[in-house]
């Protein structure tokens, strides 16, 4: 199975992996650095490396597990033309075209380690009123050292 990513372009914010039968983009700026990814499948992500997603891996189904788990909107998938994936199993919530039921309310979590999860619809605004982003999975920075605030950016975990 042949396999290309994109993770050189230094201009392309959300990055590309792919093979025959999967596309995964990952969005840096989203990415809590929490690793649901590389906790399910340790030989398909893997931060210290590069590129740091082996799609050859595991099985496009497995990936697409493990991109469903994903707590932001970092990760997402889709399936190129001609593949051999059930396009049934790929529609969760990983899926680029995949849209939750609107709720009526938003679950907001707090994780002891720092991290605020939200979950439901939402939308988030900077100080001065202006849109930033609407998502179902958004994590928001509750120790205060994120670069990326108000989103968690996983500076919460990092050793000084
Ligand atoms: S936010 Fe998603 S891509 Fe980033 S580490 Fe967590 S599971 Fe992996
Ligand atoms: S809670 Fe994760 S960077 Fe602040």
């Amino acid at each position: 199975m042949e396999s290309k990513n994109t993770e050189n372009n230094k201009d392309n914010k959300i990055r590309e992996y792919r093979t025959d039968d999967l596309i995964v983009y990952w969005d840096a700026k989203s990415c809590s650095h929490i690793g649901n990814c590389w906790n399910i499948l340790p030989q398909v992500f893997k931060p210290d490396e590069k590129p740091w997603i082996t799609m050859e891996a595991a099985t496009a189904e497995d990936i697409i597990k493990a991109v469903d788990k994903c707590p932001t909107d970092a990760l997402k998938y889709e399936l190129p033309e001609g593949s051999k994936v059930d396009p049934e199993m790929a529609k969760g919530p990983g899926w680029v075209d995949y849209k939750k039921d609107e709720v009526t309310s938003i679950k907001i979590k707090m994780a002891r380690s720092g991290p605020y999860k939200v979950e439901g619809a939402a939308q988030v605004f900077d100080a001065e009123g202006n849109f930033l982003k609407q998502s179902n999975h958004i994590i928001l920075c509750g120790c205060g050292k994120s670069g990326n605030r108000p989103f968690c950016d996983g500076s919460h975990a990092r050793k000084e």
